[in-house]
Formats: structure tokens, C-alpha cells, sequence
């Protein structure tokens, strides 16, 4: 249960922190960050991982990990249970789990063979064009990337789960939505946070009559805590792709709704935009921490680059003797991150359409070169940084869920439909909730998302391109060996949040669940300000602010659901308590 919306990241986010942005993070600090448990599974335990020998799930969702774990108990694999748990989200957590997105997913097997990964994010529709977001005067109009009908991009998910299960899984697709549509059927009891989230977001969503009508009651409130809630047109969008395959959401009667939706209110979506929808498998990032072996997202995703853009920067300094969260810590931490966030900006896109400097950019020599530029003891004005030339340095070299299965196959898979609720349209008819993805294009160059990323020509609106993301499925590997599986939600806050659960694993020496835990900070370039989540010490906050930082106390950041595997083959999960439906479970 998130307290307030701006803890939720999966809300919308709010990044200049106006005066009445402070006002209500200051509120949301006078609430406890840590929720009531909702949630057994953590209850009482919260900083002790859950373990188990055969298999594990880590999920936003305990009854996505619940269907999953019966698919592992069954003799399934990691990807089957993979994709029975991103389409039982899609059901149980309609604010984040969606068909109505995409996402990014890697794949790793336990026998030490090639990283694999799937790339299922939205595509901008053909009629898209570069200042669709902007007025006649060319200023920028953020609602219509966000809260109309030309905020959807192309959705994913349906085509990039079924090619990750025809890829590495042993069910059929028919097999893999069984759970999803039993639950969309026979409906499930909410949790408070279900009830919570629709609370919060009633006056955005309440303007769609298709969405009043599938997520609220005849009465217009919101589904209680514990009653049950059923979402029969989603059934039966579910079963058509059960019966017909992709071609079941892609085309047919889901394809028709999709576009009859989006005739109605000056959409962009054809038949042939989704007809022509392809997800792409891509080779992951890779690089190297302190003996080992980084695996992330590529782009079109920022994350996996600037994980170990950071990752390199800092491998050269004594993070473990700065000590955990330490001032020392957080201004190497910080001043790295800025480095890269401003890379991010001037040089990130989507590869199919414009060159990235990717080698050069998770070089260990650029990323040498940039430590250098570090003070030890000042902070350094985002206004003095400009993105680097990591052209010189080219050479050869929002929900997430984490999955081991018995042979030590791992998945990791964030997928999104940006927003909570995203976009707030339901497809009338179809019964789940569109995108609002298009938001993450550079609307302008200069002119910052909804997450304060600012973006330039490498991420401008163009045809059938990949917006940038900073979605970051990672997968650790120890000795050839799949040890760390990990991702989290957080729109620009994914990559830091993902960086300090490697960070917490390998240089701090926590358990999972308490690397998991942990309070976090964030700094992404602009604005100039380090965010800190609750539990970083008053005096720590001094002597960052004494270096030259400014200190922004802000809500929790990611929901970053992680499985680590030891040295014996113990899958220890870590389900991150600022969700209170997270839920790691083995057996
Ligand atoms: O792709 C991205 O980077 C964003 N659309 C992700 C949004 C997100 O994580 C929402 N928050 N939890």
C-alpha cells in the first residue's frame, strides 16, 4: 500500500518539486515509508530473505507469484512461469501489469549460455511525428503525451511474452493465460492497495466511461479491500489470444476495438500499426563489476548502459570501506550518477533509428576517464556538466519480476504502461488500460518528461520508433553462473535503484532482502538535487549538503523484486516492501 501517490512510482510523477510538490512530500514524510504489512509473506521478516532449493518468484504481486510458483511446482520452467506471471499482472495489478504495454525482458540459462534479450516496447504509431506534442508556437502540451489518445504507443506485451515463451518456455500460450483469464473471470478479493491506487487516481481515470465501467462499481466507488473483483471484457480479450495466438490481440476483434477507441478520439493506432508490431531480441549489455558479469538492458532502454556507465565510474573507489549510505558513499554515488544521466540525455534513442555510442559509453576506459573528473570532497553544479565523448572511447569491447527455476534458468522482466493506470483510457469493450509510453520521446529537445528526464534528438518522435526507456531487467552472473536476478519499476529512478541493489549485494555484503530494503538516493543530472528516501541520518544529509549537495527529502523509490542464487544453489528472494503486495516465493 503506498501512502501517498508520489510514493508510488508507478504514479505520476512530479519532477520539478514545485512548492506544492515539497508540501506534499513533506506530508507524505510525516506517514510511515514502510506500509502496515499487508503481506504475510514479509511480515515480520522483512530483512530476512525468503529461501528455498527448487524454485523462486519474486513479484509485485502475490497472486502473480502464487500462479507462478504452481507452474514451477508443475514441472515448468522459468520462462513459463515467466509469462503466466506478466499476464496474471495484467489482471491483478492493472495499474502497472498490462497487455496494454511493454517492456523488456532477459533471459538467462542455467547452464551458462548466452544471455538473451526480448524487447517488447511500444512503437510510436505511423502517423506519429516529431512535434505532434507541441502547440502551433511549438510549446510543449505534456497532457496530450500523457493523458489523451495519442499518448499509446503501439503496445508489446502480448507479441513479446508469446516470443519469450515460443523462445525458451515449454507451455503453450493457451496454457500460459489459463491463470490470467481464470482470474479475470472468477474475479480475486482486492488488496488495500488495489482499493488505494483507484482511490488515488479517481479523478484522471473517472473522465473514460470504459474505464469507470471496468475498474470502479455501478455506483462509481472503489472496489473495497477484500470484495471480489472481476473483469469479464478482459476475460474474453485474454481468450482470444488464448484461442488465436498473437493474431488474437493483433488483428480480429481486440485489433478493431483498439482502433474503433482510438478513431473516436483522434488516435494515432491503425490496423496496420498493430498488424506491423514486432518485438525484437536484442543482444543485452554487458560489463563487469569487481569480478562479475553484468547483463542488462539495451537500448531502446537506457538502463543497462548507464548501470554500467556508474558501475565503472565507481569501481574505483573503496565503496565498502566508504561504508553503506555513508556521506563519502553517496557523493561518489551521486556525482557518478549525474555523469551519467547527462550521457543519457545528449546520446540515448532507439538504435534502430539513430547511432548510440554504446561501446564507448560502458568502456571501462571512458568510464575511467570520467572518475577522474570526480572531486572527493565537492559537489559539481549539474550546470558545469556536459555530456561527455564517449565517441573517443569506442572500440570492440514498472513492474518487475525475478524467476529462478530448479535448472537455474533466470528471468528478469520489467514491463510498464508508463503511468499508473497509464494513460487512464480503457480500450472500450476490451477491458484493459492503454499506455501512455509516447510521453517518454523528447516531446522538445531541452523539455523534461514527466520523470524530469530531458531528452534531445537521439529520442525525438519518429514513425515506428522505440521511445527511450530506463527500464533495467539485470541479471548478475559469478563465475560463469547466474547469481543475481533484479529490476525495478521507477521511471527515471530504475537505474539508480537497480545500480545500489548490486551495489548493497557486492560491495556492501548485504543479504538480498536487506539490499533490497535499504533506503536509496537518487541523482539524475537535472535537477541538481540528490532524492533521499527515509533513513538516511540527519548528519549524513550535513555533510552531503557541506560538499555542495542539495539534499531533497523525497518519497520511496523502485519496487525492485530480486532473487540472489549462493554458492550451494539456495535461491534466497528479496521482495521490496514498499509494495505491500510484493511477494518472493519458493519452495
Ligand atoms: O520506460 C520507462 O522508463 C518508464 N516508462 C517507466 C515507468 C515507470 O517505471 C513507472 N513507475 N514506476
Amino acid at each position: 500500500m503506498d501512502r501517498h501517490p508520489l510514493q508510488a512510482c508507478t504514479e505520476k510523477p512530479v519532477p520539478g518539486h514545485s512548492l506544492a510538490t515539497r508540501l506534499l512530500i513533506a506530508l507524505a514524510l510525516l506517514l510511515p515509508l514502510q506500509p502496515a504489512a499487508g503481506d504475510a509473506i514479509l511480515e515480520g521478516e522483512r530483512h530476512h530473505p525468503v529461501k528455498a532449493k527448487n524454485g523462486m518468484v519474486a513479484t509485485s504481486h502475490t497472486l502473480a507469484s502464487e500462479v507462478a510458483l504452481e507452474v514451477l511446482k508443475d514441472g515448468g520452467n522459468a520462462m513459463d512461469a515467466a509469462v503466466t506471471a506478466g499476464f496474471a499482472l495484467a489482471v491483478t495489478q492493472p495499474r502497472s501489469g498490462n497487455i496494454g504495454g511493454g517492456g523488456f525482458m532477459l533471459y538467462a540459462p542455467g547452464n551458462g549460455g548466452a544471455v538473451e534479450a526480448i524487447d517488447y516496447r511500444e512503437t510510436a504509431p505511423a502517423a506519429a511525428t516529431e512535434t505532434m506534442f507541441q502547440d502551433e508556437d511549438g510549446n510543449v502540451v505534456p497532457d496530450r503525451s500523457r493523458f489523451t489518445h495519442k499518448a499509446a504507443g503501439v503496445p508489446g506485451t502480448v507479441a513479446g511474452l508469446a516470443m519469450a515463451l515460443e523462445r525458451h518456455g515449454t507451455l503453450s500460450l493457451e496454457e500460459a493465460l489459463a491463470p490470467a483469464i481464470r482470474l479475470a473471470r472468477d474475479g480475486f478479493n482486492v488488496p488495500d492497495r488495489f482499493t488505494e491506487g483507484l482511490e488515488q487516481a479517481r479523478e484522471r481515470l473517472q473522465r473514460w466511461p470504459a474505464t469507470l465501467d471496468t475498474f470502479y462499481k455501478e455506483d462509481g466507488s472503489a472496489w473495497q479491500p477484500g470484495e471480489r473483483f472481476r473483469q469479464p471484457e478482459l476475460a474474453k480479450t485474454l481468450q482470444r489470444i488464448a484461442d488465436e495466438g498473437i493474431d488474437g490481440f493483433y488483428e480480429g476483434k481486440t485489433a478493431q476495438l483498439i482502433v474503433d477507441e482510438m478513431e473516436r478520439h483522434n488516435g494515432l493506432i491503425t490496423l496496420d500499426d498493430l498488424k506491423n508490431y514486432r518485438p525484437q531480441v536484442r543482444q543485452p549489455v554487458h560489463g563487469s563489476y569487481r569480478d562479475h558479469d553484468i547483463y542488462s538492458m539495451s537500448p531502446p532502454s537506457s538502463g543497462g548502459t548507464h548501470i554500467v556507465q556508474i558501475l565503472n565510474i565507481l569501481e574505483g573507489f573503496p565503496l565498502s570501506d566508504f561504508g553503506h549510505n555513508s556521506a563519502a558513499g553517496i557523493h561518489h554515488m551521486a556525482e557518478a550518477m549525474k555523469l551519467a544521466y547527462a550521457d543519457r540525455a545528449e546520446y540515448l534513442g532507439d538504435t534502430d533509428f539513430v547511432e548510440v555510442p554504446l561501446d564507448g559509453l560502458i568502456s571501462k576506459a571512458y568510464g575511467e576517464s570520467l572518475r577522474k573528473t570526480i572531486d572527493p570532497d565537492r559537489a559539481r553544479p549539474a550546470s558545469d556538466i556536459r555530456a561527455g565523448d564517449p565517441g573517443a572511447w569506442e572500440s570492440p569491447e514498472t513492474t518487475h519480476f525475478s524467476i529462478v527455476d530448479r535448472w537455474g534458468n533466470a528471468v528478469s522482466n520489467t514491463y510498464t504502461i508508463n503511468f499508473s493506470y497509464g494513460s487512464g483510457i480503457t480500450v472500450t469493450g476490451a477491458g484493459f488500460l492503454l499506455n501512455n509510453e509516447m510521453d517518454d520521446f523528447s516531446a522538445k529537445p531541452g523539455e523534461p518528461n514527466a520523470y524530469g528526464l530531458i531528452g534531445g534528438e537521439a529520442n525525438k518522435v519518429e514513425p515506428g520508433k522505440r521511445m527511450l526507456s530506463s527500464m533495467s531487467p539485470t541479471i548478475v552472473r559469478r563465475d560463469g553462473k547466474n547469481f543475481l536476478v533484479t529490476g525495478s519499476p521507477g521511471g527515471s529512478r530504475i537505474i539508480t535503484t537497480t545500480l545500489q541493489v548490486l551495489l548493497n549485494v557486492i560491495d556492501h555484503d548485504m543479504n538480498i532482502q536487506s539490499a533490497v530494503s535499504a533506503p536509496r538516493i537518487h541523482h539524475q543530472w537535472l535537477p541538481d538535487e540528490i532524492l533521499i528516501e527515509q533513513g538516511i541520518s540527519p548528519d549524513t544529509v550535513r555533510l552531503l549538503e557541506d560538499k555542495g549537495h542539495e539534499v531533497v527529502p523525497g518519497s520511496a523509490m523502485g519496487a525492485i523484486q530480486s532473487i540472489l542464487i549462493d554458492n550451494e544453489g539456495t535461491l534466497h528472494g528479496g521482495a521490496d516492501p514498499r509494495r505491500s503486495t510484493s511477494s518472493a516465493m519458493g519452495y
